[in-house]
């Protein structure tokens, strides 16, 4: 059949030589997936079991990735989202229904709590919030209507260990299932599974991502079950992801082992030397015995992230804590966290009924790839300013 030039625009006759084979993992894009046969036109989301069927389902990138996802974490199936919290609302939507309760820490990432009071509870979802040391206690709390059960270990910000093992165990005795947000560890610090966990979520924005530059999810799943309730929610909530951004993190795990580990050194360095400032309370890093639940992470942990907190004894008012993160000059100011940048970030965390009192004294850093004897210069310069002369209103004169 000839072609006009219009025509091959779209159905080109020209040939490329065939057999390249490189190191990198193509990244293939698509919405269509083009099929046999008329006949052939099918709409199973689950493209391990018919092939692929459309783009929305994962193009051979983003199943390359969830499949090195689920072996590192030792799961079953892995779902990609587009980012950790849209990974969060997935499990939530396709495991509960009205009329259902959950627990989720009082410590959990505080998105995931706006999710709980202002969405879940518009679909008849209740929430409770639990104490992140309760461990076995969490028993008590358990009622008919229990569904799952949030854990994050440690906690954001405050940095709680929790007793997962005792949590499972309760949990699993009256058929509640088990999910751990598990960002921290990179899902390769703590092996969920084999601690009884029924599915993980992970922020790959974080660790894996590795570069600041991508937000992605994922959700790993214990058996087949659970992989097919939340494939079918994903499939008519319709939240796909970026094969670019998957191909971007297909190549952070390639560098994940020399990055964790660069970083665990560097933030132990300087939690500990954090630790011997007289301006310090407390370092809520899990491998120091100063974190609630230490004994729990010398347990279950294989290691440590570069992610934990600084509470200031009392003194500095908030506007001095401020004016310590303002002063640091590697440090920049921003949210997430895994990336090779350092960050730091003021909290105020109030005074709650069953919280710890760090009010406005804590602050969490991420620590990146920077020289460790270079950070810890930035933070010794900014010590200062929390003791700083202030006026009435706060501001230093
Ligand atoms: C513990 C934890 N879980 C989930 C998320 C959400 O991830 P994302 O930013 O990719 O939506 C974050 C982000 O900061 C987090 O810290």
């Amino acid at each position: 059949m000839s072609k006009s030039w219009k025509t091959k625009l779209i159905h080109s006759d020209a040939k490329i030589p065939e057999g390249y084979h490189s190191l990198a993992s193509p990244t293939f894009r698509g919405s269509t997936t083009v099929f046999p046969l008329a006949s052939a036109v099918n709409d199973t989301w689950d493209q391990w079991k018919v092939g692929y069927t459309y783009g929305l389902y994962g193009t051979p990138t983003v199943l390359e990735l969830a499949a090195r996802i689920c072996e590192l974490e030792s799961g079953t199936r892995t779902i990609l989202t587009p980012g950790g919290q849209a990974g969060i609302s997935l499990i939530n939507f396709a495991l509960l229904q009205s009329g259902d309760h959950i627990l989720v820490p009082a410590s959990i990432y505080y998105p995931n709590r706006k999710l709980a009071t202002r969405l879940l509870s518009r679909f008849g979802i209740a929430t409770d919030f639990y104490d992140p040391e309760i461990g076995a206690g969490i028993a008590s709390l358990i009622q008919k209507n229990t569904r799952l059960i949030w854990c994050e270990s440690p906690g954001s910000i405050t940095m709680e260990v929790q007793d997962l093992p005792a949590i499972v165990t309760a949990a699993h005795r009256q058929n509640v299932r088990v999910v751990l947000d598990n960002t921290w560890s990179a899902g390769i610090l703590l092996d969920a599974f084999a601690h009884g966990v029924d599915v993980t979520l992970q922020a790959v924005t974080k660790y894996i991502g590795g570069h600041s530059d991508l937000l992605l999810g994922s959700i790993t799943v214990r058996d087949d079950a659970l992989y097919q309730r939340i494939g079918a929610a994903q499939q008519v909530i319709g939240c796909a992801v970026s094969p670019d951004d998957c191909s971007l993190a297909l190549r952070g795990l390639q560098t994940l082992a020399v990055r964790l580990s660069a970083i665990e050194s560097s933030a132990l360095s300087i939690a500990r030397w954090l630790n011997s400032r007289p301006e310090v309370e407390l370092v809520l890093h899990p491998a120091l015995p100063s974190c609630p639940g230490h004994e729990l992470w010398k347990r279950d942990f294989l290691g440590s992230s570069g992610v934990f907190s600084i509470v200031f004894r009392p003194g500095p008012t908030q506007q001095q804590v401020h004016a310590f993160v303002d002063a640091l000059k590697l440090f920049q100011v921003g949210y997430s966290w895994g990336g090779v940048a350092s960050l730091a970030v003021a909290y105020n965390i109030g005074r709650i009924p069953g919280r710890p009192p760090y009010e406005h004294r804590i602050v969490r850093l991420n620590i990146g790839l920077e020289s460790t004897d270079d950070l810890i210069a930035d933070l010794e310069q900014a010590l200062p300013n929390l003791s700083a002369l202030t006026d009435a209103s706060g501001v230093r004169p």
